[in-house]
């Protein structure tokens, strides 16, 4: 859920700040982009050092002084969400009242995407009505708050108003950028690739790992989609996939071309045999025969009956190319895809076995956007906005 997303961490000067290294690492982990803003006494509780080592940048401090001219603008264009954790009673009051007198405050008002923020201070200073009254006003401004937990407090007291754990912030960011957004939605994805048989030992394959078409189904089924995965390979567990094992490319056409008629989203990332021997043996081939004559027939194109139902899925090909990705465009066209994503297999850090990918994308008419190289997950997480955002009236 959070791979590819750009994520800005506010860490403001309470205790709790020692949990937002762990927090910030957690982000990376899950292949989030994360840059940092400190207050000036978030200092005093975590080095700065820590999170640059962490998360590869430095910690932003200040308007002034810094290369950009304009931090705050430049930080929250860059950015898909903002976290603030800890977030101090002093903090709260200055988010509030737009008190935009640091570069943390005035990160959030120059920034128009979701806002989480988890409360840390003392039981007392918690039940105070002034921070509740700050929290209620973030709330009605779309703010969203995650905590105050209750539990040990630092100098040994118990209550509320301990920062939320890691992890709870990572699933509210996640709630927050769109898990759930695609509750209800059926959708079908192939991964893997294809064997077909020579004789009971051999067969005639492909360098398919499955990463890509594993990534795309575990990103649609954590936004509440239930995804059925036709592969070859491992499948991820996960509650919400289930998964139906397949070798040749007439058993996952046998499968597809079942479930596609139930699927609003079809998404196709195996890599599919184009031909296979059209008479396996039945027992080993042994040298001692001499070379067998392989006779090649077609498999059946998959992809071109799931566009030929009536009424189809949204249908999204693979196109796997020897060379540039954006070469893809006529068969963007040929293959009546809703989209296409093109990746060169060749080249490094993209197409088979890699855990990123360089993906060109179609539309229907062939116009195409190139994305960087990123994770697969990332690739999946900004594929499915992009299909989300083509079904959404
Ligand atoms: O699994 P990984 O190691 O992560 O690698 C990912 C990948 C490189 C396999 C993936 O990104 C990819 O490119 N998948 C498509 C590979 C492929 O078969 O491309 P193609 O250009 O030959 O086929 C075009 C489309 O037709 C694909 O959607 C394919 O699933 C489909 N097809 C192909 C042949 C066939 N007989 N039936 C089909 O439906």
């Amino acid at each position: 859920m959070l791979a590819g997303r750009r994520i800005i961490l506010g860490i403001t000067g309470g205790v709790a700040a020692f949990k937002s290294a762990y927090l910030a690492r957690r982000f990376v982990e899950a292949g989030a982009l994360v840059r940092t803003i400190m207050t000036r006494s978030a200092t005093e509780f975590l080095g700065p050092q820590t999170l640059a080592a962490i998360t590869g940048t430095p910690p932003a401090f200040e308007y002034f002084g810094e290369d950009e001219v304009s931090p705050h603008t430049e930080m929250a264009a860059w950015a898909d969400a903002i976290v603030i954790a800890p977030a101090t009673a002093a903090t709260l009051s200055r988010l509030a009242a737009g008190a935009s007198d640091d570069l943390l405050v005035g990160t959030v008002l120059a920034f128009s995407g979701p806002v989480l923020v988890a409360p840390a201070m003392h039981t007392a200073m918690w039940e105070h009505p002034a921070p509740r009254r700050n929290v209620a006003a973030l709330e009605s401004d779309g703010v969203h708050i995650v905590g105050p937990a209750t539990g040990a407090l630092a100098g040994g007291d118990e209550g509320p108003g301990r920062m939320a754990e890691p992890e709870e912030i990572m699933a509210a960011l996640g709630l927050v950028l769109g898990a759930g957004t695609m509750a209800g939605w059926r959708v079908l994805v192939t991964a893997g690739g294809t064997r077909e048989p020579i004789d009971p030992v051999r067969y005639v394959g492909n360098r398919s790992s499955g990463k890509m078409g594993n990534a795309i189904a575990v990103e649609a089924a954590d936004r509440g989609a239930d995804v059925v995965l036709v592969t070859t390979m491992a499948a991820p567990s996960h509650s919400r996939i289930r998964a139906i094992g397949v070798e040749t490319a007439d058993e996952m056409a046998a499968a597809v071309w079942e479930e596609a008629a139930k699927a609003d989203v079809a998404v196709l990332a195996a890599a599919v045999a184009d031909f296979r021997p059209a008479h396996p043996r039945e027992s080993k081939v042994r040298r001692a025969d001499g070379i067998p004559d392989l006779e090649l027939t077609n498999t059946p194109d998959i992809l071109a009956g799931v566009a030929a139902l009536q009424p189809r899925p949204f249908l999204v090909g693979f196109a796997a190319e020897t060379g540039a990705a954006t070469g893809a465009a006529a068969k963007a066209i040929a293959k009546d895809v809703d989209l296409l994503v093109a990746n060169d297999v060749t080249a490094a850090g993209s197409g088979f076995g890699t855990e990123t990918n360089a993906v060109a994308v179609f539309g229907r008419d062939g116009a195409f956007e190139e994305w960087p190289t990123m994770s697969k997950a990332a690739v999946a997480a900004r594929l499915w906005d992009r299909i989300v955002a083509l079904r959404s009236p």
